[in-house]
């Protein structure tokens, strides 16, 4: 038995239990979003469905809400509807990876759940932890059961990467395909250009290097959290490039998140990765990750948060000792040579009573707490709704942009924006400190964090030539057992 995975766990749910009551406290406390259970959350990991049940695990960090060690959390569901909190499950309790359980991915296979991530390691000493003085280890463990998570085993190294790369490689991503494993890995080579190395296996721990995917022209210094599949005959890229220059209205955060259309073979050099396309608008938005479920469904996670954000924008839960949460589950499509995203038929099934508006100019509703607001629109020429009093949807036809933007509660986020042909639908879903916008059926996507006081629960819709109709849907709390 390793006695400091014993530890942990015991002051991790002790932790968990001391806290329980100032985070009840919080207004804020989403209702159908995954937080942690107290602390810090990043990147969703290790997305599954195992033996009927779906597994969520993520980047918690208990002890600290501002960041620090970090572990894998763990809910599971049946439903999306009712969770289980299992708390956190894999530990940085070994030699390679003492300073953090880092992001990775599950593959089941022969009915086991096979874990991969990366252990993150800081060595002792004068060093710049990019090209010296951090160990980037690629771990395994295997679950038999996806309750038990003890057998670690040492797969891969730096020694085991490309001799061009920095210390920065992360964030295993494995799959199957024609008999055979696939792993890919985000990368920062020594001339600061962001890539992903694609690993080949036969056995899932002895792996050899088989290509490198980038662009043509360099897109930033270091890409995270990729992730690589095939959807309705199309390779798509999923990627977090760090180090890309503002645009316009385009790349407004400190990272970006997106994907990549790969044209041609990128298991040799016969490939090109067309332009990078955005995911998501908002403010709020990391490191997605996606899995494919016994439905088919290819289903995609993000973080609804981002990393080394202090002077830009804020959240207050940080007073109640938690920061960041998981997006809602969307399912993923290809239309159009372009990805959509919309929340998964289950979220459906939170709804309780509606309201339907017909008329829908000079709107002035009482909100609920929590809802998912649905606009359907024939005719729109301007389009204006503000959210809690806090947050303003804004259209102008003629323009052709949309404007998520703050009056109230915003905490430092100012406003972002999508050029957009034409309003015809809006779908947004509002939990007690977030907001997630889906444009036309899923085309663009804003999501973000914003801090209404329990008073400021109007919802209120203006415009010009604005004809259609509503439904406002009052949300029902996800139940979350320990
Ligand atoms: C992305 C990321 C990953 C890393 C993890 C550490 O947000 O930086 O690259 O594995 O977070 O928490």
């Amino acid at each position: 038995m390793n006695v400091l995975n014993r530890d942990l766990k015991k002051l991790v749910t002790i932790i968990e239990k001391n806290e329980k009551a100032r985070l009840n406290n919080d207004y804020w406390r989403l209702k159908f979003h995954l937080m942690p259970p107290v602390g810090w959350l990043n990147d969703p990991n290790g997305l599954c469905e195992f033996n009927g049940e779906y597994h969520i695990f993520y980047q918690y960090s208990p002890f600290d809400e501002n960041g620090g060690i970090k572990l894998w959390g763990h809910y599971t569901t049946k439903d999306f509807i009712s969770y289980k909190n299992k708390s956190a499950q894999i530990f940085a309790d070994q030699p390679y990876d003492c300073h953090g359980v880092y992001s990775g991915c599950t593959m089941i296979y022969d009915n086991k759940m096979n874990i991969f991530y990366t252990g993150n390691v800081k060595h002792i000493g004068n060093h710049d932890y990019i090209s010296s003085g951090r160990g980037h280890n690629t771990v395994l463990l295997v679950s038999e059961d996806g309750k038990n998570f003890t057998d670690k085993k040492l797969i891969m190294t730096n020694e085991n990467y490309p001799k061009n790369m920095t210390c920065h490689v992360r964030d295993p991503k494995v799959w199957r395909e024609d008999n055979k494993f696939y792993m890919v890995q985000g990368a920062r080579d020594k001339e600061d250009i962001g890539q992903v190395i694609l690993f080949e296996s036969n056995d899932m721990i002895n792996w050899n290097v088989i290509n490198i995917i980038k662009s043509e022209e360099k897109f930033g210094y270091m890409w995270e959290c990729p992730d690589l599949f095939n959807i309705e005959g199309k390779n798509i890229l999923l990627v977090s490039p760090q180090g890309i220059q503002q645009e316009g209205i385009k790349y407004n955060n400190i990272y970006q998140s997106g994907y990549y259309i790969i044209e041609g073979d990128y298991k040799s050099n016969n490939y090109k990765l067309n332009d990078f396309e955005e995911l998501d608008r908002g403010f709020d938005f990391y490191a997605p990750q996606s899995f494919i479920d016994s439905k088919g469904r290819r289903i995609l996670i993000g973080w609804m948060g981002l990393p080394d954000i202090d002077d830009l924008y804020s959240n207050p839960t940080t007073d109640y000792k938690w920061q960041h949460a998981l997006t809602i589950p969307r399912e993923v499509k290809i239309k159009d040579n372009k990805l959509i995203q919309n929340p998964i038929q289950e979220i459906n099934n939170l709804r309780k009573s509606k309201k339907d508006i017909n008329i829908i100019s000079n709107i002035n509703e009482k909100a609920y707490d929590t809802f998912d607001m649905v606009i359907n629109l024939d005719e729109c020429d301007k389009f204006e709704s503000i959210i809690k009093d806090c947050a303003k949807l804004n259209y102008d036809k003629e323009n052709k942009l949309f404007t998520l933007s703050f009056i109230n509660g915003g905490y430092g986020r100012s406003s972002r924006s999508v050029k957009l042909d034409k309003l015809n639908n809006l779908r947004v879903l509002c939990d007690t400190s977030s907001l997630e916008i889906f444009i036309n059926h899923g085309e663009e996507v804003f999501t973000t964090r914003f801090y209404p006081t329990k008073e400021e629960m109007g919802i209120k819709i203006k415009g010009e030539n604005l004809k259609g109709n509503i439904t406002i849907y009052e949300m029902e709390a996800y139940k979350i057992e320990d």
